[in-house]
């Protein structure tokens, strides 16, 4: 059991890149340090040293186990309070390896009720979704309707009983100069000493 107001996080950085050096690994690296110092518990993955296949078929989806690691890995998202999603933006959405692992880590591969998708897993927890791409974070809300990210946050972690659900879209990343990264880095140590 945790101390009042300290949370069990799962975050889960969802770059298909294993090179340290992307940003996105500095930008969860701040989160989680955040979390660590303000003393709420945090287990963190990234996907780039995970093995991921894909799901092909209805088939495999409703018979097939995860693996092991992925089965273990729901446990502790079912055992979470809060979730700290990180993805870059890739085609308008997210990485297909990332979106590979999520169809992963929602199966069961045992129906229970007719569905093999883990029932309201993310019910009772609240979220946060980091999502990092070349273009204005403004032009993607505007132009695009922030469709690639809204579909996540509406048709996969919101539908599967999470909420709040908040999101922090960076954008312009090429451009952004050294005193751009470290506002985003600060901000994220913050998020992540307020879980959220
Ligand atoms: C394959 C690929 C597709 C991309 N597609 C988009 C896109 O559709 N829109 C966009 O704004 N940026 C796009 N980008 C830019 C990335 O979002 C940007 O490089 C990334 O967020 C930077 O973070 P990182 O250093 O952690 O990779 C793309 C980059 C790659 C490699």
């Amino acid at each position: 059991m945790n101390k009042p107001g300290l949370r069990k996080i799962v975050l889960l950085h969802g770059h298909p890149d294993p090179d340290r050096a992307r940003l996105g690994y500095a930008l969860a690296d701040a989160y989680e340090r955040g979390a660590r110092s303000a003393g709420h518990e945090l287990h963190r993955v990234d996907i780039a040293d995970l093995d991921i296949g894909f799901v092909r078929s209805k088939r495999q989806w409703d018979e097939e186990l995860p693996a092991p690691e992925i089965r273990a890995l729901r446990e502790r998202v079912e055992a979470s309070d809060h979730l700290a999603v990180f993805f870059p933006l890739w085609l308008g959405t997210m990485p297909a390896y990332c979106k590979a692992f999520w169809e992963q880590l929602l199966r069961t591969g045992a129906p229970q009720n007719g569905s093999a998708t883990a029932p309201s897993i993310l019910r009772g927890k609240s979220a946060r979704i980091v999502v990092t791409m070349g273009m204005p974070a403004f032009f993607f809300r505007w132009y695009f309707g922030g469709h690639g990210v809204r579909s996540f946050e509406r048709g996969v972690l919101k539908i599967m009983g999470a909420s709040p659900v908040k999101t922090t879209l960076l954008g312009s990343v090429e451009g952004r100069g050294e005193a751009g990264y470290r506002r985003w880095i600060a901000e994220m140590n913050e998020l992540g000493e307020r879980c959220n």
